[in-house]
């Protein structure tokens, strides 16, 4: 017998006009943060005040929609800090039962604080922020400073804790960090010699300026570094979800996130956003086609996420 997730018995598909079906929900759950990142674009928000941040309530009853009348079972945390929330343990019990996999991207700098309860609570993974192993450059990309060995420590205690695959989200910026794959490969094998083997994931993420117009400096050679990685790569796989490329090389799992002018990123985007103040972002680069949801009554979520699939459109390759 399946377990009942839902009042509603009738399930569909979230599949909107381009025939790309939702299978996660990115929850922005505050987007307050401890760091200062230099490029970072807020998860498309582009906004630091404060809002009313969306209740433990309503994002267990989206997903609780999303999960059983959709079939979506996947869910991610990002922020702002995710961390910031101090009832972020209390949502992912919420909600486990009717999850096959909630992670979160965070800073890390909270980790060694929050990995065990997380991992009790029902997390399976995370993503940790880290684009720089040299202290200077940690704290001049994150504006601040006395980070990186807490991030350092915040990581080991997420792969004691199994929250695995970790994966470290490495932007790539010009001149600032661009010289340093390989550094961060060796340190992924450290890692991995520490978890058993296969626990730590690279993931290269290409530098988003439209947000922030002062970094279109750091704008790296993104094709050069994944042609590089083909040629050394033992295997390449793609993913499904916006047909992410994953190389191997010399016993590193290296994942490529690759969106600008990238019309089959776009096409094979199965992601839907909610943003820290409820509302549902059919886009990442976009903010003119936000969806409130304004209660946590079952119907409303349901025509609500609805609504937003009629406003989903590739940005790259319209
Ligand atoms: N470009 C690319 N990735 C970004 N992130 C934040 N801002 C940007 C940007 N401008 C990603 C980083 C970080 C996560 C929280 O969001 O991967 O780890």
């Amino acid at each position: 017998m399946p377990i009942r997730t839902s009042k509603t018995e009738i399930k569909e598909r979230l599949i909107d006009d381009y025939g790309r079906e939702i299978r996660s929900l990115r929850f922005s759950i505050t987007n307050r943060c401890n760091l200062n990142c230099i490029y970072c674009h807020r998860e498309g928000e582009g906004r630091r005040e404060l809002v009313e941040e969306i209740s433990a309530e309503l994002v267990i009853e989206i997903a609780r929609v999303a999960s059983g009348y959709f079939n979506i079972r996947k869910i991610k945390f990002s922020g702002g800090e995710p961390l910031m929330r101090d009832d972020l343990v209390d949502i992912v019990q919420g909600m486990r039962d009717f999850e096959d996999d909630i992670s979160a991207t965070t800073n890390g700098v909270f980790l060694k604080k929050y990995a065990a309860e997380l991992a009790d609570a029902g997390m399976d993974r995370v993503n940790v922020s880290l684009d720089s192993l040299k202290e200077e450059r940690y704290d001049f990309i994150t504006s601040s400073s006395n980070n990186l060995p807490k991030v350092i420590e915040g990581i080991y205690s997420a792969i004691d804790a199994g929250l695995t695959p970790v994966k470290l989200n490495m932007v790539l910026l010009k001149g600032i960090n661009d010289d340093e794959i390989v550094g961060m490969m060796d340190f992924v094998r450290e890692c991995n010699k520490r978890g058993g083997g296969g626990v730590v994931i690279l993931q290269l993420i290409e530098l988003i300026p439209y947000f922030n117009p002062s970094v279109q400096n750091y704008e790296a050679d993104f094709y050069g570094v994944e042609a590089e990685l083909k040629s050394k790569a033992s295997a390449i796989k793609t993913r499904r979800m916006q047909h992410r490329r994953k190389y191997f090389v010399d016993g590193v799992e290296v994942e490529v996130v690759h969106p600008i002018d990238n019309t089959e990123f776009c096409a094979n985007c199965s992601r839907l956003r909610i943003t820290s103040d409820g509302k549902i972002k059919p886009c990442l680069l976009r903010n003119d086609n936000l969806v409130p949801i304004e209660s946590v009554d079952e119907r409303h979520i349901i025509n609500k996420l609805k609504l937003a699939m009629r406003y989903r459109e590739p940005f790259y390759g319209r």
